[in-house]
């Protein structure tokens, strides 16, 4: 078998200013924090009771054994790269390296799908890489506050039947496999592409009743299949590991959609934008797929808050042009009350 590009040798040939290299090493970084979380994902029970409930974000979501460890494993790693500060799922505010000079920040999801912990299936680290601003303090939270689109680097390490990167450095969307037999991160798909059309599309289902009218209509229309507008059969898959269906969408096309809806806390989604929406808005843009909020561009959306989140839909282009044609048509979560008058296929 001819040898396969290793990351490093990818990202020397890519790191050629100093914001740059300076991102490059942080990649770095965050792949050797992936080699020890991957480990440990591994070895599943036998490396204790990783799914234990520790405590609790802000919000109310619980944080598990496994959350605070990669949290951890993620942040002791960044301390080592060229990275002034660091917002983390797992930490209310950012934390400051105190790194003099440092020209970066990091937002990350240490362990987005943890409630598949104990059922051996993927799960994820996600990273979005941003150069400081230079309009404030260097430990100023408001150096997240930039669009998408400024990202130097994004990606995510799945943990799954193999560990892989999926990178994006703004020049397509490459996938780096683990090599277990010398724990290198090898360039095993370049330039992936996601097919403009599918048949197959991620919701959680069980939330139709709190949906807006038009992602109502938008699924309803699917479930139409060949006897509807659409014309053709859609097929469905819901991991509850977006890192999972990411992936899934990136090598065979299809569309994930977590939007707005009327239950409490919900009315923007379930995702966060900086650590969740912008570096997989990122790697769809660069693989040829989309990624929008149901109105607009995820990339272009000016961040307010480090936890903010954002409603959420990627993947096939034409699928998503699709999906967002039906948003804001008719009834919305922030105007409709009673929630469970609205009619559809699931039901009567
Ligand atoms: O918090 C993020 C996340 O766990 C995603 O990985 C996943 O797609 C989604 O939430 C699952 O949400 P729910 O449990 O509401 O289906």
């Amino acid at each position: 078998m001819k040898a396969l590009m290793s990351l490093e040798d990818y990202l020397a040939g890519w790191a050629r200013n100093g914001e740059v290299r300076a991102a490059a090493k942080t990649v770095l970084s965050l792949a050797g924090a992936g080699t020890e979380i991957s480990g440990l994902i591994a070895r599943g029970p036998l490396a204790g009771s990783m799914s234990a409930v520790v405590g609790r974000h802000g919000d109310g979501d619980s944080q598990k054994e496994l959350d605070r460890i990669t949290n951890d494993l993620i942040i002791e790693a960044l301390k080592g790269a060229p990275v002034a500060l660091i917002a983390s799922e797992e930490l209310e505010a950012p934390l400051a390296t105190g790194a003099d000079d440092a020209p970066l920040c990091v937002a990350i999801d240490p362990l987005d799908g943890s409630s598949n912990i104990d059922t051996n299936v993927s799960v994820g680290t996600i990273f979005s890489i941003l150069p400081l601003r230079e309009d404030t303090g260097r430990e100023d939270e408001a150096h997240f506050f930039q669009p998408g689109t400024r990202q130097l680097a994004a990606g995510y390490i799945i943990y799954g039947p193999q560990t892989s990167m999926v990178l994006s450095v703004g020049a397509g969307t490459h996938i780096f496999t683990l090599d277990p037999a010398d724990r290198k991160y090898k360039l095993t798909a370049a330039n992936l592409q996601v097919p403009a059309d599918t048949r197959e599309f991620a919701i959680n289902a069980s939330n139709y009743r709190h949906w807006d009218t038009g992602i109502r209509q938008y699924i309803d229309s699917c479930l139409e299949g060949a006897q509807g507008a659409r014309k053709k059969n859609f097929n469905t898959r819901w991991i509850g590991s977006m890192v999972a269906e990411c992936h899934r969408i990136l090598i065979r096309g299809g569309i994930y959609l977590y939007p707005g809806d009327a239950r409490e806390g919900y009315r923007q989604g379930r995702l966060r934008l900086i650590y969740e929406g912008n570096p997989v808005a990122f790697l769809m843009e660069q693989a040829g797929g989309a990624a929008t909020t149901g109105q607009m561009r995820i990339l272009d959306v000016e961040p307010t808050a480090i936890h903010q989140r954002i409603p959420l839909i990627f993947g096939s282009t034409g699928e998503v042009a699709i999906a967002e044609s039906h948003c804001g048509l008719g009834e919305n979560s922030a105007d409709r009350s009673p929630l469970f008058a609205q009619r559809g296929l699931f039901r009567p």
